[in-house]
C-alpha cells in the first residue's frame, strides 16, 4: 500500500474512493471557490524566523485550551454527516480525539447521535457544536442532551442563518444516502434530508428549521439555558469579537466554515492578527480553515491563537480506513508539530512567540 506523509496524500487516496456526491460535499467551497483557495495560501504568505541553538531535544507540545489539558494544539472541527466517508462516521472519529488526547466537536447535524458519541469515547473531551432551530424546545433539548452526555462547551456557530451556496451540491441535488439518518433527531427532522430536491437537500433542509433571524439576543438566550462555557464558532472581524467580550463568551473561534458561508472573505490566518491585538487578552482564541500541517499551526500559534482545529483532513482520515485512518491523520500531524516547533526553536507551545512570525510584505519592503 501506498505511504501517506501528508495530509494532502490522504485527500488525495480518499477522493479516488469516496462516493462522488459525498466527496463533492466535502470538498467543496461557496461560491468561486476564492476563499477555499486563500485558506491555503495565506498560510503559506506568512514565514518562519526559527531561532537555533536552542538545545530542542525533549519538547513538549501540550496546551491547555478552556480549562482541559490537551496532547496537541490541533483538535477536531465539527463536520456534519461523517457517516457517508466511513460506516463508524463521528464514533470513529470521537473515539480517535479519545485516543490521542485532543478535542473532539460533534456537529448537530451529525449521522451519528450524542448519546452514541457519549458512549464511544467516554473519555473524549468532547464539544457539542450547536446550529439553533426555529423550535427552541429542539434547541432546548440538543443542548441538555449534549450537558447529560458529559459534553463539556457548546460550541454555537454563528456564521451559518443559512448555508452558503456550494454549486456541486446543488448540481448533484445533494441528499443524505438512504441508509444514513441525522442521529440527533426522529422523524421529519431526520429524514427530510434524505428526500430529493430540486437543488441541495441540504439547503432545503437549512432553510426550513433553522433560524435565520437569530441575533446577540439568542446568545444571551443560550447562555441563561446552559451553565456550559459557549464558545462562537465564525467570528471574523474585530468588530464581532468585541460583541463576543461584551457578552461575557469564553471564546472564539476565528473561521470562515471552511470557506462554505460567502465567498470573497479573508483567509482566517489573515484575520487572527487583528483580532488577537483587539481582544486576545480577554477572551481564548482558536482558528480553523486550511490547517494542514505543522508550520501551519506553528503560524497560527505565533499570530496568537490558543488551539487550532480542522475539518476535511478528519473525513479524509475516516475515508482512509475510520478510526485507525483518522488516528493516523492526528498522529501524522501531532509529530509534524513536535518537529516544527523544536526547528523553529521552541522546546513547548509556550516558547512560540510572535517574532517567529513575518508576513511577506515585511521582506519586500526591504
Ligand atoms: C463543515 N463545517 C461545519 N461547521 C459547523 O459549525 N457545523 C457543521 O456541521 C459543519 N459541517 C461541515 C461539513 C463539512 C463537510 C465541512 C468541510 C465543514 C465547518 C468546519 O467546522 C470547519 O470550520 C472547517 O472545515 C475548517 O476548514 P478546513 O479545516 O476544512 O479547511
Ligand atoms: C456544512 C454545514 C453542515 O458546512 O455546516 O455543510
Amino acid at each position: 500500500m501506498q505511504q501517506l506523509v501528508c495530509v494532502d496524500d490522504y485527500e488525495k487516496l480518499a477522493v479516488k474512493t469516496l462516493p462522488p456526491i459525498a466527496k463533492d460535499y466535502y470538498q467543496s467551497g461557496a461560491g468561486d471557490q476564492n476563499t477555499l483557495k486563500w485558506n491555503r495560501e495565506a498560510f503559506a504568505r506568512y514565514r518562519i524566523r526559527p531561532r537555533v541553538l536552542r538545545n530542542v531535544s525533549m519538547r513538549d507540545i501540550t496546551t491547555k485550551v478552556l480549562g482541559h489539558q490537551v496532547s496537541m494544539p490541533l483538535g477536531i472541527s465539527p463536520t456534519a454527516m461523517q457517516r457517508m466517508a466511513h460506516p463508524d462516521g463521528e464514533c470513529a472519529s470521537a473515539r480517535a480525539a479519545e485516543e490521542i488526547g485532543t478535542i473532539f466537536i460533534l456537529s448537530t447535524i451529525s449521522t451519528s447521535s450524542i448519546e452514541e458519541i457519549a458512549q464511544a469515547a467516554p473519555k473524549a473531551i468532547k464539544w457539542f457544536q450547536l446550529y439553533i432551530y426555529c423550535d427552541r424546545d429542539i434547541t432546548l433539548n440538543l443542548i441538555k442532551r449534549a450537558e447529560k452526555a458529559g459534553f463539556s462547551a457548546i460550541v454555537l456557530t454563528v456564521d451559518t442563518p443559512y448555508f452558503g451556496i456550494r454549486r456541486a451540491d446543488v448540481r448533484n441535488k445533494f441528499v443524505l444516502p438512504e441508509h444514513l439518518k441525522l442521529a440527533n433527531f426522529q422523524g421529519f427532522l431526520s429524514d427530510k434530508i434524505n428526500r430529493t430536491n430540486e437543488g441541495s437537500g441540504l439547503n432545503e433542509y437549512v432553510k426550513e428549521l433553522f433560524d435565520d433571524t437569530i441575533t446577540w439576543d439568542d446568545v444571551k438566550w443560550l447562555k441563561g439555558v446552559t451553565q456550559l462555557p459557549i464558545i462562537l464558532k465564525g467570528i471574523l472581524t474585530v468588530e464581532d469579537a468585541k460583541l463576543a467580550v461584551d457578552n461575557g463568551i469564553k471564546a472564539i473561534i476565528v473561521s470562515n466554515h471552511g470557506a462554505r458561508q460567502i465567498d470573497g472573505t479573508p483567509a482566517t490566518i489573515e484575520v487572527l492578527p487583528e483580532i488577537v491585538n483587539a481582544v486576545g487578552d480577554q477572551i481564548e482564541i482558536y482558528l480553523d480553515g486550511g490547517v494542514r500541517q505543522g508550520t501551519d499551526v506553528l503560524k497560527a500559534l505565533a499570530l496568537g491563537a490558543k488551539m487550532v482545529f480542522f475539518g476535511r483532513p478528519v473525513l479524509w482520515g475516516l475515508a482512509n480506513g475510520g478510526f485507525e485512518g483518522v488516528k493516523s491523520v492526528l498522529n501524522l500531524m501531532k509529530s509534524d508539530i513536535s518537529a516544527v516547533l523544536g526547528l523553529a526553536g521552541c522546546r513547548s507551545v509556550a516558547e512560540i512567540t510572535r517574532d517567529m512570525v513575518i508576513h511577506e510584505s515585511y521582506y519586500s519592503r526591504l
